[in-house]
């Protein structure tokens, strides 16, 4: 077979066989036209030649077995076998192993007549061990008669089209991997607000029935205060009118006296007007008193609208004359000492009406235990900036088990029909809340001492 590779030598040697025509006369005449056609054929096999090895993309022929026939530079390069290397050895023997089924697959179809060309992408084997990534685009060429003469196959290097494909199919495929991360992680943390957001929304119902049932629950404290303010009123109204009438007691025996008096002669044996008058005026100084008292229980019933600056002492003295009558019918002494002129800004009435529950508390207690030498003592004193008042009595004490509960709306220890329990309730909420203060108690030797800091 003849191929572009064949040398000078041929062409010369054609040309010698044409010039010997030349003896011939006949063929004298054609021997220009040959000439040029020879020139012409010469000319086109070199720049065939020239295309096949300065081609930038390798070009082979290749033997119907796979051998490599011709090979041009590009090739070699490709591959970095020298033409002689190559041409000992196969396409099949360079084409790396997991490409070679494909690529014989392709080579017999050829072979067979079903396709006269393709195109695939395969790897062959560098002569340093390396991978070649290369396309190769087979064509058959036949005789006319239809006989298979040989192959040509078209190799361009696609190494690095192929690196960067991979680099961009690694990149693309950790871009992948990163969003796939990325989406799990906002997956998670969507649901992790989901559910936040579902524990907050439950916390805030749970806080809004908490809500609504605590402001329920000071609704209902707030109604029951005031039945209980209502009640100890009612209950005090009551101690009021039995202490007006212990009150009373006394000047309305003087007034029976006075007026017994005025039936009496005077010193001279006589009824003048000057005795009648004096007899009326002392009557009536009694009344006066007596009207007195009466103003005294009802403002005490008044209930103070605004805080008013007060003396302590003042209302001290002012409670002390409200059970004054009961104190001596019962024979308790009751002392007020006062040091200095504490003020309170507060509800002086309230304040009165504490006084007076611990008051009648202590009589109470001196009713029940029978204490012969019962006293009641009442210091006034400001203490650390604060007006204190302080309530001892020596009638045997609040037992121990009970201290932490006389406090307590209803706690009483006396008979259903003479207390409440209210009445210690109701100072500590007029002490505490009303006037920001404190009311406690304790136990001292013999008694219980009430103390009343504002
Ligand atoms: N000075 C005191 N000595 C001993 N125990 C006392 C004294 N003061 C109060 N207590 C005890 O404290 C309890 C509660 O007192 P509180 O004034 O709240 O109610 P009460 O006097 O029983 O009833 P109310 O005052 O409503 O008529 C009394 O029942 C009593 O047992
Ligand atoms: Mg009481």
């Amino acid at each position: 077979m003849k191929t572009p590779s064949d040398s000078q030598n041929n062409w010369d040697s054609l040309r010698e066989k044409i010039i010997g025509l030349g003896d011939h006369s006949l063929r004298k005449t054609y021997y220009p036209e040959l000439q040029q056609k020879l020139d012409d054929l010469q000319q086109s096999e070199e720049r065939f030649r020239a295309t096949f090895n300065q081609a930038a993309v390798g070009i082979a022929l290749a033997g119907l077995d796979g051998r490599w026939l011709q090979i041009n530079r590009k090739l070699c390069d490709t591959v970095g076998y020298t033409e002689e290397e190559l041409k000992n050895l196969t396409f099949q023997d360079i084409t790396h192993p997991d490409d070679l089924k494909v690529s014989l697959e392709w080579f017999h179809r050829v072979l067979a007549g079903e396709i006269r060309n393709y195109s695939i992408e395969k790897r062959y084997i560098h002569k340093n061990g390396s991978t070649v990534w290369i396309n190769l685009t087979v064509s058959l060429v036949s005789e006319s008669s239809g006989n298979h003469k040989y192959l040509i196959a078209v190799i361009e290097d696609i190494t690095e089209r192929k690196r960067t494909e991979e680099a961009l199919r690694d990149a693309y495929n950790e871009l992948d991997k990163r969003v796939a991360e990325r989406t799990a992680e906002l997956v998670k943390t969507i649901t992790a607000l989901q559910e936040e957001v579902a524990d907050r929304i439950t916390a805030e119902q749970a806080l809004q029935a908490e809500m609504r049932e605590r402001m329920r629950t000071m609704e209902e404290l707030r109604r029951k205060d005031q039945m209980l303010m209502q009640q100890s009123r009612q209950a005090a109204m009551g101690e009021m009118i039995g202490n007006i009438a212990h009150q009373w007691r006394q000047p309305l025996n003087t007034i029976g006296l006075y007026i017994q008096g005025l039936l009496v002669p005077g010193e001279c044996g006589e009824f003048s007007k000057e005795h009648l008058e004096a007899g009326v005026n002392k009557a009536m100084q009694v009344i006066f008193h007596m009207s007195q008292t009466i103003d005294d229980f009802r403002n005490f019933f008044r209930p103070d609208k605004e805080m008013t600056l007060f003396r302590v002492d003042e209302v001290v003295a002012k409670t002390v004359s409200l059970v004054e009558g009961s104190y001596r019918c019962q024979q308790i002494k009751v002392e007020v000492k006062t040091k200095g002129e504490p003020l309170i800004n507060g509800y002086p009435n309230e304040y009165s009406q504490v006084l007076l529950n611990i008051l009648i508390n202590a009589r109470d207690a001196f009713l029940e235990k029978k204490i012969a030498d019962a006293r009641v003592e009442l210091r006034v004193f400001t203490e650390k900036g604060k007006a204190v008042v302080t309530i001892t009595d020596n009638a045997g004490g609040i037992p121990a088990g009970i201290l932490d509960r006389i406090f307590d709306p209803y706690f009483t220890t006396k008979g259903p029909d003479k207390g409440t329990g209210v009445g210690l309730y109701m100072s500590k909420t007029i002490i505490e809340k009303n006037m920001n203060g404190r009311l406690t108690a304790r136990n001292t030797g013999n008694g219980a001492e009430f103390r009343i800091e504002v």
